[in-house]
């Protein structure tokens, strides 16, 4: 089975082509970052506008690069939710347009599912059950997982998501946007230990998450030590110590509450060395396993619409003719695959 991935959420144009015997055979990427760089982050209608210039070709050069044509495919897969509205609606239109001339079906996909999965497509791919740590600029979320479609959700942020805190902080310390990658290599150069964050939320039980006053936090620290080059190193180091720290008490958490000895980490923020480091580290003092996708697999990209349009697809999901986008989509909604 073959399938066209069209991701178009927020601000990369996503498309690939996913063999289920062969593996990928295309992924084509665009980010529009340098687009919104100017504005410090994304500007909606321009984000949809370039996604109807960027679409098609890419799609094109994906086929071209799989060396297809229309028939070789069995459907098209794209994000139908969440995000961006304007920008959902084109990957929606193009994807169910081109699956009504070529006759194959198209697979609505959630985007939160679509990260979940990404690990899928590295050589090690990780056995159901395990918990999901979700983390990227839109969502922090624990889930778990005891199969496809079979989501709980265990814990998730009340306020900024961890990826938003790792940009906005990254903004205070005058980085581009999206500041995350930025920050956590200034972090690189920091000193250890002469900022202190604070670990939101863990000195009591649960697994929900607070990312808003980590920022303020920062803003404070810049206001009261000045901005030099090595202070900004050593607050970034401070926050990402922070970030990474609440995650890994939340996620030893969840591992116990559900017994599970599989931990997988998806979404942007998964990119994150130091993250992927101390979870790796964390799994092992456990006996367990931590997996996560290469990084450009964390971050948005059509591999993984691709790939969860098509275990959605043999599983029987196939939405109904109209064009529709879900900019709000809880992931527990979705139906379990049998
Ligand atoms: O999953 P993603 O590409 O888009 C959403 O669905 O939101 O995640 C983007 C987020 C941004 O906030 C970005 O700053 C963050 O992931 N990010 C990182 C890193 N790489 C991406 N944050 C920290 N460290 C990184 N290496
Ligand atoms: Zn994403």
């Amino acid at each position: 089975m073959r399938i066209l991935g069209i991701e178009t959420s927020c601000d990369e144009t996503g498309i690939a082509i996913y063999d289920d015997e062969r593996g990928l055979l295309a992924n084509q990427l665009y980010s529009q970052i340098k687009l919104h760089a100017d504005y410090g982050g994304v500007v909606p209608e321009l984000a949809s506008r370039d996604h109807v210039r960027k679409t098609v070709p890419l799609i094109q050069a994906a086929m071209k690069d799989a060396g297809l044509n229309a028939g070789d495919l069995d459907g098209i897969a794209y994000t139908a939710g969440p995000g961006l509205v304007g920008a959902l609606l084109v990957g929606a239109t193009v994807g169910r347009a081109l699956a009504f001339a070529w006759n194959v079906p198209a697979v609505p996909v959630h985007h939160m599912e679509g990260h979940l999965l990404a690990p899928m497509l590295e050589d090690n791919p990780p056995a159901f059950p395990f918990v999901a740590l979700l983390v990227s600029g839109g969502h922090t979320q624990l889930i778990s997982v005891t199969g496809i479609g079979e989501y709980t959700l265990l814990g998730e942020s009340i306020d900024d998501a961890a990826g938003e805190a790792f940009d906005k902080t990254a903004k205070l310390l005058g980085l581009d946007y999206p500041g995350g990658p930025m920050l956590s290599k200034l972090a690189q150069q920091g000193t250890e230990g002469r900022f202190t964050f604070p670990r939101p939320m863990t000195d009591r039980p649960g697994l929900d998450f607070s990312f808003s006053g980590l920022k303020t936090f920062a803003a404070n620290t810049i206001h009261g030590n000045g901005n030099d080059d090595q202070t900004r190193a050593d607050i970034a180091r401070a926050f990402e110590d922070a970030v990474v720290d609440t995650l890994a008490i939340k996620c030893k958490r969840a591992l116990e509450q559900t017994g599970f000895k599989r931990l997988v980490m998806a979404g942007g923020v998964s990119a994150n060395r130091t993250l992927r480091a101390r979870l790796a580290e964390m799994m092992q003092k456990r006996g367990g396993e931590v997996f996560y996708a290469r990084p450009e697999f964390c971050t948005d990209n059509g591999a993984m619409i691709a790939y969860a349009g098509m275990v959605r697809l043999k599983g029987g999901t196939s939405g109904e003719l109209g064009i529709t986008v879900r900019p709000r989509w809880p992931l527990a909604e979705l139906p379990p695959v049998a």
